[in-house]
Protein backbone atom coordinates (compact mmCIF):
# COMPACT_ATOMS: atom_id res chain seq x y z
CA UNK A 1 0.00 0.00 0.00
CA UNK A 2 1.38 3.62 -0.89
CA UNK A 3 -0.09 6.51 0.45
CA UNK A 4 -3.49 4.44 1.02
CA UNK A 5 -3.64 3.57 -2.09
CA UNK A 6 -2.76 0.10 -3.70
CA UNK A 7 -0.70 0.81 -7.32
CA UNK A 8 -1.86 -1.25 -10.11
CA UNK A 9 0.33 -2.79 -12.28
CA UNK A 10 -0.15 -1.45 -15.72
CA UNK A 11 -1.70 -3.53 -18.09
CA UNK A 12 0.99 -4.21 -21.35
CA UNK A 13 -1.70 -2.45 -23.77
CA UNK A 14 -1.99 0.58 -21.35
CA UNK A 15 1.97 0.59 -20.75
CA UNK A 16 2.47 0.43 -24.62
CA UNK A 17 -0.06 3.19 -25.57
CA UNK A 18 1.10 5.33 -23.41
CA UNK A 19 4.83 4.98 -24.58
CA UNK A 20 3.19 5.32 -28.05
CA UNK A 21 2.04 8.58 -27.22
CA UNK A 22 5.02 10.30 -25.74
CA UNK A 23 6.89 9.62 -28.97
CA UNK A 24 4.09 10.82 -30.71
CA UNK A 25 4.78 14.31 -32.26
CA UNK A 26 1.41 15.61 -33.44
CA UNK A 27 0.47 18.91 -32.76
CA UNK A 28 -2.94 18.32 -32.96
CA UNK A 29 -2.90 15.15 -30.45
CA UNK A 30 -3.10 17.25 -26.79
CA UNK A 31 -3.84 14.15 -24.55
CA UNK A 32 -4.20 10.59 -25.07
CA UNK A 33 -7.06 8.74 -22.52
CA UNK A 34 -5.73 5.25 -22.92
CA UNK A 35 -8.15 2.26 -20.66
CA UNK A 36 -7.78 -1.52 -21.63
CA UNK A 37 -12.07 -1.80 -21.66
CA UNK A 38 -14.62 1.15 -21.58
CA UNK A 39 -18.18 1.02 -21.67
CA UNK A 40 -17.86 3.30 -24.55
CA UNK A 41 -14.78 5.42 -25.60
CA UNK A 42 -17.82 8.19 -26.24
CA UNK A 43 -19.23 8.18 -23.12
CA UNK A 44 -16.05 8.92 -21.49
CA UNK A 45 -14.80 11.59 -23.84
CA UNK A 46 -18.32 13.24 -23.29
CA UNK A 47 -17.94 13.50 -19.94
CA UNK A 48 -14.63 14.41 -19.89
CA UNK A 49 -15.54 17.10 -22.35
CA UNK A 50 -18.62 18.23 -20.32
CA UNK A 51 -15.31 18.51 -17.16
CA UNK A 52 -13.35 20.76 -19.81
CA UNK A 53 -10.97 18.55 -21.88
CA UNK A 54 -9.37 20.71 -24.50
CA UNK A 55 -9.27 19.96 -28.35
CA UNK A 56 -7.06 17.26 -29.33
CA UNK A 57 -8.01 15.06 -26.25
CA UNK A 58 -8.51 11.60 -27.74
CA UNK A 59 -10.02 8.56 -25.03
CA UNK A 60 -8.66 5.06 -26.41
CA UNK A 61 -9.23 1.49 -25.23
CA UNK A 62 -8.40 -1.79 -26.15
CA UNK A 63 -11.83 -2.99 -26.06
CA UNK A 64 -15.75 -2.03 -25.15
CA UNK A 65 -18.31 -3.71 -23.45
CA UNK A 66 -20.79 -1.33 -24.55
CA UNK A 67 -19.60 0.24 -27.91
CA UNK A 68 -22.38 2.06 -29.78
CA UNK A 69 -23.21 2.84 -33.05
CA UNK A 70 -25.76 4.84 -35.22
CA UNK A 71 -29.18 4.44 -34.40
CA UNK A 72 -28.34 3.27 -30.98
CA UNK A 73 -27.06 0.20 -32.39
CA UNK A 74 -24.23 -1.89 -30.68
CA UNK A 75 -20.73 -2.01 -32.02
CA UNK A 76 -18.86 -4.82 -31.54
CA UNK A 77 -15.65 -3.64 -29.91
CA UNK A 78 -13.67 -7.28 -29.58
CA UNK A 79 -9.54 -7.30 -28.93
CA UNK A 80 -7.81 -6.55 -32.00
CA UNK A 81 -10.00 -3.27 -33.12
CA UNK A 82 -9.71 0.61 -33.04
CA UNK A 83 -11.91 2.06 -30.63
CA UNK A 84 -11.36 5.85 -30.43
CA UNK A 85 -12.71 8.98 -29.92
CA UNK A 86 -12.02 12.82 -30.16
CA UNK A 87 -13.12 15.64 -28.61
CA UNK A 88 -13.21 18.46 -30.72
CA UNK A 89 -14.20 22.50 -30.07
CA UNK A 90 -14.31 24.04 -33.22
CA UNK A 91 -15.85 27.34 -33.62
CA UNK A 92 -18.52 26.83 -36.28
CA UNK A 93 -21.63 26.96 -36.26
CA UNK A 94 -23.76 23.86 -35.24
CA UNK A 95 -25.01 23.19 -39.24
CA UNK A 96 -21.23 22.91 -39.72
CA UNK A 97 -20.70 20.14 -37.10
CA UNK A 98 -21.70 16.98 -39.58
CA UNK A 99 -19.28 17.38 -42.06
CA UNK A 100 -16.97 16.58 -39.51
CA UNK A 101 -18.33 12.78 -39.90
CA UNK A 102 -17.06 13.65 -43.18
CA UNK A 103 -13.65 14.64 -42.06
CA UNK A 104 -13.38 11.44 -39.93
CA UNK A 105 -14.00 9.40 -42.91
CA UNK A 106 -11.80 10.53 -45.10
CA UNK A 107 -9.39 10.21 -42.30
CA UNK A 108 -9.93 6.70 -41.95
CA UNK A 109 -10.09 6.15 -45.95
CA UNK A 110 -7.19 7.75 -46.67
CA UNK A 111 -5.32 5.55 -43.66
CA UNK A 112 -6.54 2.26 -44.96
CA UNK A 113 -5.88 2.91 -48.31
CA UNK A 114 -2.06 3.61 -47.22
CA UNK A 115 -2.32 -0.05 -46.86
CA UNK A 116 -3.12 -0.81 -50.01
CA UNK A 117 -6.69 -1.79 -50.18
CA UNK A 118 -9.83 -0.46 -52.10
CA UNK A 119 -11.54 1.47 -50.09
CA UNK A 120 -14.88 3.17 -50.50
CA UNK A 121 -17.71 5.16 -47.96
CA UNK A 122 -21.49 4.08 -48.40
CA UNK A 123 -23.28 8.14 -47.15
CA UNK A 124 -23.71 8.91 -44.79
CA UNK A 125 -20.21 7.36 -43.23
CA UNK A 126 -19.80 3.38 -43.84
CA UNK A 127 -16.13 3.00 -44.56
CA UNK A 128 -16.05 -0.48 -46.40
CA UNK A 129 -13.79 -2.86 -48.50
CA UNK A 130 -15.27 -4.68 -50.51
CA UNK A 131 -18.78 -3.92 -49.81
CA UNK A 132 -18.84 -4.97 -46.30
CA UNK A 133 -18.36 -2.94 -43.47
CA UNK A 134 -14.30 -1.85 -42.28
CA UNK A 135 -15.54 1.19 -40.22
CA UNK A 136 -17.82 3.23 -38.29
CA UNK A 137 -17.81 7.03 -36.86
CA UNK A 138 -20.52 7.87 -34.37
CA UNK A 139 -20.55 11.52 -33.47
CA UNK A 140 -22.11 13.68 -30.76
CA UNK A 141 -22.19 16.78 -29.60
CA UNK A 142 -23.13 19.60 -27.35
CA UNK A 143 -24.87 22.30 -28.93
CA UNK A 144 -26.13 25.62 -26.55
CA UNK A 145 -27.87 28.05 -29.22
CA UNK A 146 -25.80 29.15 -31.54
CA UNK A 147 -22.49 27.60 -30.07
CA UNK A 148 -20.64 24.11 -30.35
CA UNK A 149 -19.61 23.32 -26.80
CA UNK A 150 -18.40 20.12 -28.13
CA UNK A 151 -18.03 17.54 -30.53
CA UNK A 152 -16.95 13.78 -29.75
CA UNK A 153 -16.27 12.29 -33.17
CA UNK A 154 -15.98 8.49 -32.12
CA UNK A 155 -14.40 5.49 -34.58
CA UNK A 156 -14.42 2.27 -34.65
CA UNK A 157 -12.14 0.35 -36.85
CA UNK A 158 -11.72 -3.61 -37.91
CA UNK A 159 -8.06 -3.09 -37.61
CA UNK A 160 -6.48 -7.00 -36.51
CA UNK A 161 -10.10 -8.24 -35.81
CA UNK A 162 -10.29 -11.88 -36.19
CA UNK A 163 -14.17 -11.75 -37.71
CA UNK A 164 -15.34 -14.88 -36.00
CA UNK A 165 -15.00 -12.81 -32.67
CA UNK A 166 -18.22 -10.85 -34.08
CA UNK A 167 -21.90 -11.77 -34.36
CA UNK A 168 -22.35 -14.13 -37.16
CA UNK A 169 -25.17 -11.70 -38.25
CA UNK A 170 -22.54 -9.01 -38.64
CA UNK A 171 -19.68 -11.14 -39.82
CA UNK A 172 -21.52 -11.48 -42.86
CA UNK A 173 -21.46 -8.12 -43.64
CA UNK A 174 -18.22 -6.72 -42.06
CA UNK A 175 -14.59 -7.18 -42.89
CA UNK A 176 -11.27 -6.33 -41.23
CA UNK A 177 -7.50 -5.46 -42.31
CA UNK A 178 -6.55 -8.51 -41.29
CA UNK A 179 -8.69 -10.75 -43.11
CA UNK A 180 -8.38 -8.43 -46.15
CA UNK A 181 -4.52 -8.55 -46.09
CA UNK A 182 -4.24 -12.24 -44.42
CA UNK A 183 -1.52 -10.35 -41.70
CA UNK A 184 -1.85 -7.85 -38.80
CA UNK A 185 -1.29 -4.66 -39.06
CA UNK A 186 1.09 -2.67 -35.92
CA UNK A 187 -1.53 -0.96 -34.11
CA UNK A 188 0.77 2.39 -33.13
CA UNK A 189 1.87 2.88 -36.79
CA UNK A 190 -1.73 2.98 -38.30
CA UNK A 191 -2.59 5.52 -35.04
CA UNK A 192 0.42 7.52 -36.54
CA UNK A 193 -0.98 7.29 -40.12
CA UNK A 194 -4.46 8.11 -38.99
CA UNK A 195 -3.66 11.15 -36.59
CA UNK A 196 -1.63 12.45 -39.74
CA UNK A 197 -4.45 11.98 -42.15
CA UNK A 198 -6.93 13.65 -39.08
CA UNK A 199 -4.87 16.47 -38.63
CA UNK A 200 -4.89 17.19 -42.61
CA UNK A 201 -8.73 16.69 -42.90
CA UNK A 202 -9.21 18.77 -39.54
CA UNK A 203 -7.21 21.96 -40.41
CA UNK A 204 -8.82 22.16 -43.92
CA UNK A 205 -12.31 22.14 -42.00
CA UNK A 206 -10.62 24.85 -39.48
CA UNK A 207 -9.50 26.84 -42.61
CA UNK A 208 -13.18 26.60 -43.82
CA UNK A 209 -12.48 24.67 -46.97
CA UNK A 210 -15.86 23.00 -46.82
CA UNK A 211 -15.84 22.34 -50.66
CA UNK A 212 -12.56 20.44 -50.60
CA UNK A 213 -13.98 18.29 -47.76
CA UNK A 214 -16.96 17.37 -49.66
CA UNK A 215 -15.19 16.75 -52.73
CA UNK A 216 -12.92 14.66 -51.46
CA UNK A 217 -15.51 12.32 -49.82
CA UNK A 218 -16.88 12.67 -53.36
CA UNK A 219 -13.97 11.07 -54.52
CA UNK A 220 -14.62 8.04 -52.06
CA UNK A 221 -17.98 7.44 -51.95
CA UNK A 222 -20.13 5.01 -54.10
CA UNK A 223 -23.26 6.01 -53.03
CA UNK A 224 -23.85 8.32 -55.94
CA UNK A 225 -25.84 6.61 -58.96
CA UNK A 226 -26.84 3.99 -56.91
CA UNK A 227 -30.50 3.01 -56.45
CA UNK A 228 -30.71 3.28 -52.86
CA UNK A 229 -33.33 2.96 -49.85
CA UNK A 230 -32.98 4.87 -47.07
CA UNK A 231 -34.18 4.68 -43.28
CA UNK A 232 -34.64 8.09 -41.67
CA UNK A 233 -36.40 8.44 -38.23
CA UNK A 234 -39.11 9.46 -39.66
CA UNK A 235 -39.17 7.51 -42.96
CA UNK A 236 -38.24 5.00 -45.95
CA UNK A 237 -37.56 6.46 -49.13
CA UNK A 238 -36.47 5.00 -52.10
CA UNK A 239 -34.56 6.54 -55.61
CA UNK A 240 -31.64 7.03 -57.12
CA UNK A 241 -28.75 8.76 -55.32
CA UNK A 242 -28.54 12.12 -57.31
CA UNK A 243 -25.80 14.05 -55.42
CA UNK A 244 -24.07 15.02 -52.16
CA UNK A 245 -24.67 18.64 -51.46
CA UNK A 246 -21.87 21.20 -50.02
CA UNK A 247 -23.35 20.45 -46.47
CA UNK A 248 -23.60 16.42 -46.46
CA UNK A 249 -27.03 16.12 -47.13
CA UNK A 250 -28.03 13.57 -50.00
CA UNK A 251 -30.08 14.43 -52.55
CA UNK A 252 -32.76 11.52 -53.54
CA UNK A 253 -34.88 11.14 -56.58
CA UNK A 254 -37.60 9.21 -56.54
CA UNK A 255 -39.48 7.46 -58.96
CA UNK A 256 -41.72 10.75 -59.81
CA UNK A 257 -38.93 12.62 -59.87
CA UNK A 258 -39.50 14.53 -56.88
CA UNK A 259 -36.14 15.50 -55.50
CA UNK A 260 -35.91 15.09 -51.41
CA UNK A 261 -32.79 16.47 -49.38
CA UNK A 262 -32.18 14.00 -46.59
CA UNK A 263 -29.94 14.89 -43.47
CA UNK A 264 -29.24 11.40 -42.11
CA UNK A 265 -30.53 8.05 -42.48
CA UNK A 266 -29.63 4.17 -42.97
CA UNK A 267 -28.94 3.97 -46.62
CA UNK A 268 -29.11 0.45 -48.54
CA UNK A 269 -28.22 -0.39 -51.78
CA UNK A 270 -31.01 -2.50 -53.38
CA UNK A 271 -28.29 -4.30 -55.64
CA UNK A 272 -27.05 -5.82 -52.28
CA UNK A 273 -30.34 -6.37 -51.29
CA UNK A 274 -30.42 -10.14 -52.09
CA UNK A 275 -26.97 -10.37 -50.93
CA UNK A 276 -27.36 -9.38 -47.35
C1 LIG B 1 -21.69 3.17 -36.81
O1 LIG B 1 -21.26 2.86 -37.92
O2 LIG B 1 -22.82 2.81 -36.44
C2 LIG B 1 -20.82 3.97 -35.90
C3 LIG B 1 -19.94 3.11 -35.06
C4 LIG B 1 -19.02 3.90 -34.13
C5 LIG B 1 -18.27 3.01 -33.17
C6 LIG B 1 -17.23 3.76 -32.41
S1 LIG B 1 -16.13 2.70 -31.53
C7 LIG B 1 -15.46 4.06 -30.68
C8 LIG B 1 -16.61 4.97 -30.34
N1 LIG B 1 -17.22 4.59 -29.09
C9 LIG B 1 -18.47 4.15 -29.26
O3 LIG B 1 -19.21 3.73 -28.35
N2 LIG B 1 -18.80 4.21 -30.55
C10 LIG B 1 -17.74 4.73 -31.36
Amino acid sequence: MIDGRMRMKKSPFIKKTEEFSKTLRIDFVKKLCVFDSLDSTNSTAKELALAGAEEGTIVIAQTQTHGRGRFDRIWQSPEGGVYLSVILRPIVSPERTSLLSFVAALAVTTTLESYGVHVTIKWPNDVRVNGKKIAGILLESEVKGPTVNYVVIGIGINLNVNLIRLSSDLRSRSTSMLSELNHAIDAYEFLTRFFLQFTSFYTHFKEKHYNYIVNQWKIKTDTIGKIIRVQTPFVTLEGTALDIDQSGFLLLKSDTGAIKKIMSGDCLYLDELHHT
